[in-house]
């Protein structure tokens, strides 16, 4: 057998590696931006063939641009707009494999191919944020990175809405 080999880290030895990493170092971080800018940098540092990773945030009933990796983001999104808007719209996640075949993608960067956005819920159910994360490859994202993406919001994100009464 070659005693030289190539490792190829799986998509899930990837995701449990930024999972914990995540948790270890925001552990006992209450402070919201902190917490969403560390999940954008990680995100954006481990996870391949990323070339944007952010939070949209709600603010006065649109969506305004957060913590985040990568090229110049757009600063607003109207909640009809954007596959942002759609998943701030609908509350479910969107794959889109390739943007070039959505009509209502917002290209705030022309390399982007493909995308994943993540509804992040209130106690309430609405949505406080929406978590975006863009590929300049095409069929970046499937129902793996969907699993994940939920699970980081749920465990490092949402238990911090519980007493968060909106932005100044
Ligand atoms: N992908 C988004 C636009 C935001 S950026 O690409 C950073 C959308 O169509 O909703």
């Amino acid at each position: 057998m070659d005693p030289i080999q190539t490792v190829a880290i799986s998509r899930k030895e990837e995701y449990d590696k930024l999972l914990k990493d995540l948790a270890a170092v925001t552990y006992g971080e209450t402070f919201l931006p902190s917490v969403l800018s560390t999940i954008a940098c990680l995100i954006y540092r481990q996870l391949t063939g990323i070339y944007w990773s952010g939070f949209y945030l709600e603010h006065e009933g649109v969506l305004k641009v957060g913590p985040y990796q990568g090229t110049l983001g757009c600063i607003t999104i109207a909640p009809e707009r954007g596959v942002c808007g759609r998943a701030y719209r609908t509350k479910q996640v969107q794959i889109v494999g390739n943007v070039h075949d959505d009509p209502e993608h917002i290209a705030c960067d022309a390399a982007s191919l493909s995308e994943i956005v993540i509804p992040v819920f209130r106690p309430d159910g609405s949505v406080f944020a929406v978590l975006d994360v863009d590929s300049a490859a095409e069929n970046r994202f499937d129902e793996v990175d969907a699993k994940y993406l939920q699970e980081m919001i749920r465990s490092l994100v949402e238990p911090l809405l519980k007493g968060h009464t909106g932005w100044k």
